[in-house]
């Protein structure tokens, strides 16, 4: 008799390479890191007890991945289900988040249902914000596929939906009680879009570490070649640091927000250009030139640093000119940014960087900003390499 499974080859073992530990008491957890690990829920070390899992991903994602996590799932469960969203950061709203309750509710499932959500960061904050909210919580597993969501968004439990008047303004802190990263999932993604998450990881370096600033200097073509000893440590100290600054403010009280480092400024491109027009990293990676600037213009670091950063940001393939937002370019930075989450009272705090690796929350007349956002969309850091074609 023919056996179907003599024809498929199997997965290759799963390797564990690293485990990052967060630590918030109770809601304390693990961040996984190796390869083929999306195949072997074993080396996860405890899942969730239920009777339903559902994987939660998009039409670009399960293809290429969802089989293979229910398969892998089936053995723990009585019911693993699926739930397909569309693509993009156009669809991080409302809508397709009730898409995810609509599945949940019309299938039955109970308020130990564990979600999984198997994507980038926009799967992941809306799968966390759904499993925040559906019968006032049930537990969910990050599984992040993009580079970006490996190195920041799956860790830390925020979780959002955009609004159309600010990005990521509706949402809930709520942890997952894993996070999974299989790194053989990077293989699939889009030059693009991985170097968007080369930004997040540059990002840890003049926040936090200079030792590690240095170091992505020294291999960012290898992070570009994705070299996978050299992904796997970008993706583990990545981690660690967020892990370090989350386990001291979990809800952002003070220090978290150091990790927004770049996020005014780039948070204002993709709201006014448009959801989506700019990758999150890209934005991220123009926005840390901007705040580099704006910390030089504070005297806390010199021209030499922000060339310096400048340049890292344009050899990861990223956008360092800032765009000009229409009608009136500074103004409407400005107006967009005054509905950062940060902002206090209609005042908006940045966070700007010294060249000891040292962040910093300050509030920054708008005359200086606004000398910032036109500098900068007239070339900021002083290199050309940067400018996004789109
Ligand atoms: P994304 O989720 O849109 O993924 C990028 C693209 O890659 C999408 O088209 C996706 O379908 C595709 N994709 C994902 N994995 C793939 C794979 N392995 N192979 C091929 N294609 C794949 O974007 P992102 O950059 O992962 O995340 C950006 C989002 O994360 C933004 O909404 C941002 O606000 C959010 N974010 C959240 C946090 C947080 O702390 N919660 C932090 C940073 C960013
Ligand atoms: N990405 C910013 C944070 O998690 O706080």
């Amino acid at each position: 008799m023919f056996d179907s499974r003599s024809s498929v080859d199997p997965a290759p073992p799963a390797t564990l390479l690293h485990t990052v530990a967060i630590d918030l008491g109770e809601r304390s957890y693990p961040i996984l890191i190796g390869h083929g690990l999306l195949d072997d829920p074993q080396t996860w070390g405890g899942l969730p007890r239920a009777s339903t899992a559902v994987v939660v991903s998009n039409e670009i994602v399960a293809p290429l991945y969802a089989a293979r996590l229910r398969a892998a799932l089936a053995p723990h469960y009585a019911r693993v289900l699926e739930v397909v969203l569309p693509d993009g950061e156009a669809t991080k709203d409302w809508a397709t988040l009730n898409r995810i309750f609509d599945a949940l509710l019309a299938h039955g499932c109970d308020r130990k249902t564990v979600l999984l959500a198997l994507g980038g960061g926009v799967v992941g904050d809306m799968t966390g914000f759904a499993a925040a909210c559906y019968m006032r919580g049930v537990p969910f597993v990050q599984v992040p596929t993009t580079l970006l969501a490996q190195v920041d968004s799956s860790v830390g439990g925020k979780t959002a939906i955009n609004h159309p008047l600010g990005k990521n303004m509706i949402g809930a802190f709520y942890q997952p009680v894993r996070v999974v990263c299989d790194l053989a999932a990077l293989a699939t993604l889009p030059e693009r879009e991985y170097c968007a998450g080369l930004a997040e990881v540059i990002k840890y370096g003049p926040i936090h570490d200079t030792v590690f600033l240095d170091w992505i200097e020294a291999h960012i073509e290898a992070l570009r070649s994705r070299e996978p000893a050299i992904v796997a440590h970008a993706v583990r100290r990545s981690c660690e640091i967020k892990a370090a600054v989350v386990g001291q403010d979990e809800r952002e009280s003070g220090l978290r927000a150091i990790l927004n480092f770049g996020h005014t400024f780039g948070h204002a491109i993709e709201a006014g250009l448009g959801y989506g027009q700019w990758l999150h990293g890209e934005a991220v990676g123009c926005g840390m030139v901007m705040a580099a600037v704006l910390s030089q213009r504070l005297g806390l670091v010199s021209p030499a640093y922000v060339e310096r950063l400048t340049r890292l940001v344009a050899a990861a393939g990223l956008p360092t000119r800032a765009p000009v937002l229409a009608p009136d370019n500074a103004a409407r930075y400005l107006s967009l940014m005054r509905v950062d989450k940060k902002a206090e009272a209609g005042e908006i705090r940045f966070v700007v960087v010294d060249e000891r690796g040292q962040a910093y929350l300050r509030a920054v007349p708008d005359a200086v900003v606004a000398e910032v956002i036109e500098a900068c969309a007239a070339g900021g850091g002083d290199t050309d390499a940067g400018t996004l074609r789109v």
